[in-house]
């Protein structure tokens, strides 16, 4: 089975998100599970530094009037998963990140940006010959690639069966109608049940409406978004397809995210070793130059920086906390009034706080493994892989039960794992972390058991590749 897989971004080669570490492990568990899957993406600055020489280079033309698209084969040296990147200097080569420039404002032509690559991914697709290999699938994800979709659609042929994997309903690709014609799609498409989205068109709706299968990163999520609470004005166009979509919870790379084999922690561990953790707890708060009092908990923060996260109730609760001598160490960028609360907390509590602003990858493994605590208090969340991390290196994660959060954490059954609050308030919050402050002083024997609990999750991505395959099949017998 082939399958043709297109994302904006892939770890380890570009990462914003969670969808980076998606769209950079699943592809590679299903290729170990016998199915022939290649990736798409953009040649952002600098990614041709990242692959393999390039082998092959086809001109796709002009359609978009910006600069020939140049599509590269290669692939990611680390495991190897064919990939092609879509070169056009005008579109992708510049020295921001994938979406934004640095002050954090939305590059003007990402309709067309990501349009070129939603063209070229059907483009691809559709006329396996350019590269002698002929997907039978297409696995879209998110708005950005939403587009292909709406491509194959208005170009009127017999298609391949479509995926559509829905990360984060709240980003979805919508522009203003007078830049439609930019893209060079057809204006039929442009009904209430095709892309157009309150008075505007969205990449992503037209992922959902012309796709075969849509999926979502969790089966609570995937019954949340049909509702007006969390359907981001979607609801309505999912609950008539509802019969079409399905939650697969996201997995873990247990190869970069395990206490046991992760080269970029202090001191190395597993559940018989577990003592060893507290090195790691040492090395966090001597790094950070906080007070090093081991018999206090550390709680954390890895995340985006949004009004998603729920961080600002963080910022209500954390001095209650903190004046009974617990400490907090966050990583993270964003929202700036977010920043400058947290650096704010900070200048308070020197010797309790540390924050660092800006994005650090191997730091982050350094505070999952240092951490007691992962703070997740998301109003709302897809699936949410920080958690399956620290879950994975004894830290207990704190989370709101929405979600995949609330696929993987749990308080009250006999497995349990973490401390799970229902209201997105801070008192909610308060008490979750008093729970779990009280647990972490008076029972460490419950602490302890918390902790094997977590660690012995399985949330690999091994445990769902059979519902993937079982969908793709699915989808190839209905043609
Ligand atoms: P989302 O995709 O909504 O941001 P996820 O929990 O699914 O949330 O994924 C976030 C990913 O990004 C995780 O791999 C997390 O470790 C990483 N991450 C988030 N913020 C930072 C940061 N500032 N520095 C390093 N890694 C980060
Ligand atoms: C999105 C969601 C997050 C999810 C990730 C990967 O960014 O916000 O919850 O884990 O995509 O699917």
């Amino acid at each position: 089975m082939k399958i043709l897989f297109a994302a904006s971004e892939i770890y380890p080669l570009i990462k914003t998100g969670g969808l980076a570490d998606v769209a950079g492990a699943l592809p590679v568990a299903l290729r170990k599970k016998g199915l022939d899957v290649k990736l798409i993406m953009p040649a952002y600055q600098g990614i041709l530094e990242k692959v393999a020489p390039i082998q092959k280079s086809i001109n796709l033309g002009n359609p978009f009037g910006v600069g020939d698209l140049l599509l590269l084969e290669t692939h990611i040296p680390e495991n190897n998963t064919p990939i092609y990147l879509l070169q056009c200097q005008a579109l992708y080569e510049r020295e921001d990140g994938p979406y934004v420039d640095r002050n954090g404002i939305d590059f003007k032509d990402n309709h067309i940006r990501f349009a070129a690559l939603s063209w070229a991914t059907a483009t691809l697709a559709l006329h396996g010959n350019l590269i002698d290999w002929q997907a039978d699938i297409l696995h879209l994800n998110d708005w950005q690639t939403g587009f292909a979709a709406a491509y194959l659609e208005s170009w009127k042929v017999k298609h391949l069966p479509i995926v559509t994997t829905v990360h984060n309903l709240r980003y979805n690709g919508s522009f203003d109608m007078d830049q439609f014609s930019d893209t060079f799609l057809s204006t039929e498409l442009l009904s209430m049940h095709g892309m157009e989205f309150y008075g505007r068109f969205s990449g992503l709706k037209a992922g959902l409406v012309y796709a075969d299968a849509i999926t979502t990163v969790s089966p609570t999520y995937a019954q949340e978004i049909l509702t007006p609470e969390y359907g981001d004005g979607l609801d309505g166009t999912l609950r008539a397809m509802s019969e079409k979509l399905v939650g697969i919870l996201n997995g873990v790379d247990y190869e970069q995210w395990s206490p046991e084999v992760d080269p970029l922690i202090a001191q190395q561990y597993n559940t018989d070793n577990l003592k060893q953790k507290q090195a790691n707890k040492l090395a966090l708060l001597q790094e950070n130059s906080l007070s090093e009092d081991l018999n206090q908990p550390i709680f954390g923060v890895v995340s985006r920086l949004t009004e998603q996260k729920g961080l600002d109730l963080i910022l209500e609760v954390m001095p209650n906390l903190l004046d009974k001598g617990a400490r907090l160490v966050v990583l993270g960028s964003g929202d700036k009034q977010l920043e400058s609360g947290y650096l704010a907390l900070q200048d308070k509590y020197p010797e309790q706080v540390s924050v660092r602003i800006g994005y650090f990858e191997d730091y982050s493994h350094r505070i999952q493994a240092g951490i007691d605590a992962l703070l997740i208090p998301s109003r709302f969340e897809p699936c949410g892989l920080t958690q399956l991390y620290a879950l994975k290196y004894g830290t207990l994660p704190i989370v709101r039960q929405t979600g995949g959060l609330a696929d993987s954490v749990f308080e009250l059954t006999e497995k349990a794992n973490g401390f799970v609050f229902a209201d997105a308030s801070k008192e909610a919050l308060q008490a979750a972390m008093e729970r779990c402050m009280t647990c972490f002083h008076q029972d460490k024997v419950r602490w302890q058991a918390l902790q094997k609990n977590a660690m012995s999750y399985d949330f690999s991505w091994e445990a769902v590749t059979d519902q993937w395959e079982t969908l793709y099949k699915s989808l190839l017998i209905d043609k």
